[in-house]
Formats: C-alpha cells, structure tokens, sequence
C-alpha cells in the first residue's frame, strides 16, 4: 500500500496563505485595515466582523435563526457570505446539533444520503437533555454547558470574552499563517473559521487520522508541548508522523478533570465536514485557556456536541450519529497477506503455497492496485492478472477456506481515453481525477 504520493498537502492553510498573499490588498473593500505588520494573512480575518443573530425561531426539537454579516465584507479569501442560517437540534438525551449554513444552500454539505441524520426523539428535549445550547445576539457567538453543571467551564465556547486577548503572533515564527489576529465568525465561500475555548492544557483525543508524536492524547500546547495543527485532507501516505494521511475523522473526545469535585468527564464534539481543513489545538503564552480552532476551505459549520459523560459513552454517541462500524467476520482476525508490488498472478499462487508449506494459517491473500488495467478501479491487467486466471486462483482459495480482497482506491488514475469507462464516474462533481505518478 505503500506508493509514491497522489497529492501532497501538508497545510491546507499555507494554501489559503499563498492565495491571500497574491491578492491586490490595496483593494481590500469596506473598513478591512489590510496592511497591519507582518501578518499579513491573519489581519484580513481580524478585521472580519462576525454576525449578528437577526431573527430567531423557537422549533418543537430546537430552534432556527437568521444571522447576518455584521459589518462591510471583508472577503479575505473569497467572498463572505451574508446571510447564515442557524439551526439547533436538540437530538436526543446526549446530542445537540448545531449546524451553521448558507441560507442560499450553495456551499457543499455531505448529502444526507451518505450519512442520513439521526431520527428525532419522540419527545422534545429542549428542557431535559443533558446539553444546553446557549447563544449571545451580536456578535453571535455560542456556547454548550451541561444542564447538571451550568456554571462549570463550557464543553464548547465560541465568545471572544472567553479566548485570550489578540493579536497572537505566530507560534510558528517560521510560519506566519499560525497567528491568531482575531477570532471573530468567518464564512466564506473559501475560508471558514471557528474558535472554541478549552480548558487549560485538557485532554483531547482524536481528529484522526494521524500517527501523533504526542500519541493518543494530542499536543494542546502545554507542558512543553508545541500545539497541533491537524490538517484534514484524505492522502495517499504511508505513515508519516504528525501529518495527514488516508481519511478524515474531524471528531475530537475531551477528558476533562475537575480538581474540585475530583471527578472526569468527558464530552465529544464532531465537525460533520467533509471539507479540507486544518484543526489548530494551542494555548497561547500566558493564556489561561487553551483553544481549538477550524479553519476550512470551504462547506459549513456542522457541529454535534456528545455530553458523555465518560468516554465509552462518547464514542456510543457518536457511533448513533456517524453509524456504527460493521461486523468483521471471523476471518478478517486471521493472517493476510498483502503488498504493493506484486509482478502478476504468479507471485500470488507462489505466496499462497509458500505460507502452506510454512505451516502459516494464512486466511486471506490480497491485491493492491497492481492487479487493474492501467490502476482503473474494478477491472484487471490483461497481461500480468488475466480475468481467467485470478478467477481460478480465488476459486482455489476458495476451495481451501480461503479468502481473497483487491483493493479498491479512491485515487482514479486520469486517462485520456474517452471511452474509458471511468469517465463516467469521474464527470460527477463527487469525484476528482488526480494525475497519477506514470513511473509505475
Ligand atoms: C493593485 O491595484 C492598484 C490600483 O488598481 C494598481 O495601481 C496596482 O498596480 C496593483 N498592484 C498589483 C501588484 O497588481
Ligand atoms: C440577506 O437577507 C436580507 C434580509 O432578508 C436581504 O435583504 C438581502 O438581500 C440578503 N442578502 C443576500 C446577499 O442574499
Ligand atoms: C421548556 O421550558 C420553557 C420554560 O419553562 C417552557 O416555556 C417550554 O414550553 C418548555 N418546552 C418544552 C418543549 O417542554
Ligand atoms: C468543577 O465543578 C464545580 C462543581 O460542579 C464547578 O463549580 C466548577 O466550575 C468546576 N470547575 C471547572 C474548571 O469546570
Ligand atoms: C514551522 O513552519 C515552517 C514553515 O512552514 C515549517 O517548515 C516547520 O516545520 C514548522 N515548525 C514546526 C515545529 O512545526
Ligand atoms: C487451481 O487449482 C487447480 C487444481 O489443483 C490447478 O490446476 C490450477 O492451476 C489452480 N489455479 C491457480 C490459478 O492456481
Ligand atoms: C480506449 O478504451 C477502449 C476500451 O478500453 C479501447 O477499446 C480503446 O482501444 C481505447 N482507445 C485508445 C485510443 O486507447
């Protein structure tokens, strides 16, 4: 599985850097303050204004509100958008909903149909769930409490009263787009922000996938710790450490230690995006908070908040939100075997009757994507794979109680051939073609 890289992208955000460096800042429109000292990238954000909460609908599982741009655009790195739509769903005893969104619905959001939103409670519980939504009108910001602890420190708290005084140079000096100038609401076609306070120096867990230098517990900049910039961008990479690789689990799980009742809890909070984006965890110098913050390239702000409260819990709500993970068969516990760089069929006959002789219980024989035509998804190589041929091997293993699996990769190879019958696939705006390296 091990290949030359499809895409590599080690920081969303530099990305939106170099963009914001190429504009033409002189025409920064209403009172953006545009050229500020050296940070450049983050002071076209300060200078957004954020929202302010316009009207507002109390609904039987939650409510829905307007929210408005409060000042001029700023369109740092697109256009703000504005008008949002706020929507909050009390989805059962331990999930609160909070989804902000485009009124217009252009930017993307993943279609119910991949991941369908959990049923409504029978009943409403608004008044009984252990989460409580509670909002400030202008600027609109959001905070989640727990219904039994209303005075403790929020689970998520968006206010800007609650985050540290800005500007905060860099804490990355090499790096000025890890500044934080402002922590205002921002929503653009291309650039989404979000702050949240965190306890100081808490423990998070999760915003996978990533092999984390710090291990499970992630680097909130304490201890000596230097922060974490997580970026969220599915990549064909091995296992490089601290850095993006195959999927994107933008969910984080908090255990938290309250020294005065010496009790822990733990709470969750998922951002339902499948946008790129990097999740910033950072305590800045003398801070008495710690902070999480998102910045997207794109979609919306869909959080659901877990109350817990102990982690076993958190992961049993999420799994009632995300769906639950199947049932691996027996088998799937067993010895495989796989790797790239298998020549043809052959070496998967010689590697089957080589583990049999070496007294291995081998179950399982796999196939990486040397075994298509031209890396094409679901077909395969006539010369070094013929169909006849791998259909008699996996028939064998079958005989044999064995099991075979090709992977199927989601990196498509580009072809020029129209009448390729991945064209079909990749004209949906579900798909992107990624040149694939030609050297094998
Ligand atoms: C920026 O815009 C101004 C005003 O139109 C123009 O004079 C200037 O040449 C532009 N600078 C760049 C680098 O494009
Ligand atoms: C935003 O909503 C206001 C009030 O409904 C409306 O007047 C305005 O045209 C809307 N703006 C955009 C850009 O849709
Ligand atoms: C929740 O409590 C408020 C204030 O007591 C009350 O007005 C409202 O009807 C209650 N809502 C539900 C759904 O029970
Ligand atoms: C700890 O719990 C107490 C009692 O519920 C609460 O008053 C306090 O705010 C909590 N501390 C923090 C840091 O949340
Ligand atoms: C700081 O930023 C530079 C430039 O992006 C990068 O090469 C370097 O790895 C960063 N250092 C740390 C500790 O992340
Ligand atoms: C499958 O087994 C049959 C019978 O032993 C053998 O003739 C054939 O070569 C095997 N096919 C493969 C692809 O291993
Ligand atoms: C395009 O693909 C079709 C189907 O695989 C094949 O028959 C045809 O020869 C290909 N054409 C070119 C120019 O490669």
């Amino acid at each position: 599985m091990l290949r030359p890289v499809v895409l590599s992208l080690t920081n969303a955000a530099l990305l939106v850097s170099a963009s914001a460096y190429s504009k033409n800042v002189s025409h920064c429109p209403g009172r953006c303050n545009c050229v500020r000292g050296p940070w450049l990238y983050m002071l076209l954000i300060v200078d957004s204004t954020g929202y302010t909460l316009t009207s507002l609908a109390e609904l039987q599982h939650g409510l829905s509100a307007q929210l408005q741009l409060a000042g001029p655009a700023c369109n740092a790195f697109g256009s703000d958008i504005a008008n949002l739509t706020l929507e909050v769903t009390y989805q059962s005893q331990s999930t609160i909903r909070v989804a902000v969104f485009d009124t217009a619905e252009d930017q993307f959001r993943i279609p119910t149909s991949i991941i369908p939103p959990p049923p409504l409670p029978t009943e409403s519980l608004i008044n009984d769930s252990d989460l409580v939504f509670n909002y400030d009108r202008s600027p609109f910001a959001f905070w989640i409490t727990r219904r039994s602890d209303p005075d403790a420190m929020p689970i998520f708290d968006t206010r800007i009263s609650s985050l540290p005084a800005t500007p905060i140079p860099p804490f990355n000096a090499s790096d000025p787009s890890t500044a934080f100038d402002g922590f205002p609401l921002v929503f653009e076609d291309q650039y989404l922000q979000i702050t949240s306070a965190l306890p100081l120096g808490t423990n998070i867990y999760g915003l996978g996938e990533v092999i984390a230098s710090s291990g499970f517990r992630r680097d909130i900049g304490t201890g000596g710790g230097s922060g974490t910039i997580q970026t969220h961008w599915n990549r064909d990479a091995g296992d490089p450490i601290d850095e993006n690789i195959y999927g994107s689990h933008p969910i984080y799980l908090e255990h938290r230690y309250n020294e005065t009742t010496g009790k822990a809890t733990a709470s969750g909070a998922l951002l339902l995006s499948a946008s790129g984006s990097d999740i910033l965890l950072q305590t800045p110098p003398g801070s008495p908070v710690s902070l999480i913050q998102y910045r997207m390239l794109g979609g919306t702000f869909d959080f659901y908040f877990f109350s817990g409260p102990s982690d076993v819990d958190v992961i049993a709500q999420y799994g009632a939100v995300s769906g639950y993970p199947f049932m691996p068969p027996a088998w799937g516990f067993g010895f495989h075997l796989c790797r790239w760089g298998y020549h043809d069929v052959n070496d998967d006959i010689a590697n089957v009757e080589a583990m049999r002789e070496a007294g291995i219980p081998l179950e399982v024989q796999w196939n990486d994507i040397d075994l298509y035509h031209a890396f094409r998804d679901f077909t395969t190589d006539p010369i070094s794979f013929p169909t006849d041929e791998i259909r008699s091997f996996i028939e064998n293993l079958t005989t044999n109680h064995q099991h075979y699996m090709p992977i199927v990769d989601a990196g498509i190879a580009l072809t020029v051939n129209d009448t390729d019958v991945v064209r079909a696939c990749t004209s949906s705006p579900l798909f992107r073609v990624l040149p694939f390296p030609s050297t094998h």
